[in-house]
């Protein structure tokens, strides 16, 4: 994986700053994560069956998703040590019968074909080094019927200041060609070289996703 596309305070994180990581997206990002939950309970109604989450981080999203839908998750992350504090949250919250930690990559997704009935990625897609080939790989574990929505935000029920106090943290930690990948145009065509034919791009308030549907 190279420098640019994984911002350094994820990679080969040991558990302390795992567990730091965790400490920075509780304190700064929770509006976030309950914001995106909300409008994707609202948007795609009672959730059930099966679910990936695509670089889970320490699982924060995956918690919340758990608890207001009867999705089976797994949690898929690549760091190890992100992969052990997620572990550790979903025992705290006592969820392990309902989400999986995985550890693997987005890249070459440990999953059969038409796996997963719903597949979720936030804030993630900036890291992946051959977008075109993740793309490929959510669509193959993707069922027949399944919707995939993969991007990055804040969610559309976030207030203006929260969402403002969240941009200027979240701008400061990313660079430069990270931020490139916010372009819609950029996003679609990445869908597109991935020979997926059937999505659309949402780019409003609620930041920048593709939602997909086989
Ligand atoms: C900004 S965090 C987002 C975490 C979580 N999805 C959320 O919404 O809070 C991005 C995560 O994606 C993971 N990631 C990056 N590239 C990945 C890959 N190729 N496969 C799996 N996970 C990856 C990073 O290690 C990091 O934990």
């Amino acid at each position: 994986m190279s420098e640019e596309c994984v911002p350094a305070e994820y990679a080969e994180m040991d558990l302390i700053e795992a567990k730091r990581f965790d400490k920075k997206v509780r304190e700064n990002f929770m509006p976030a994560i309950t914001s995106t939950v909300k409008q994707i309970i609202e948007d795609y109604g009672a959730l059930e069956g099966v679910c990936v989450d695509v670089g889970c981080g320490t699982a924060i999203f995956a918690i919340e998703l758990c608890k207001h839908s009867r999705l089976k998750i797994y949690a898929l992350e690549k760091e190890k040590a992100i992969s052990e504090v997620a572990r550790m949250n979903i025992e705290k919250e006592r969820l392990a019968d309902s989400i999986i930690p995985v550890l693997g990559d987005a890249h070459d997704l440990p999953f059969a074909s038409d796996f997963a009935d719903f597949i979720v990625s936030r804030g993630s897609y900036h890291c992946w080094e051959e977008k075109v080939g993740v793309f490929k790989e959510i669509y193959r574990v993707l069922k027949k019927g399944g919707i995939g929505f993969v991007g990055g935000g804040f969610g559309r029920y976030v207030s203006e200041e929260e969402s403002n106090r969240m941009k200027s943290l979240r701008d400061h930690s990313l660079k430069e060609n990270a931020k490139a990948y916010r372009s819609p145009d950029k996003l679609r065509a990445v869908i597109c070289k991935a020979d997926i034919a059937n999505f659309r791009i949402i780019h409003d308030k609620a930041g920048l996703w593709a939602e997909l549907k086989k």
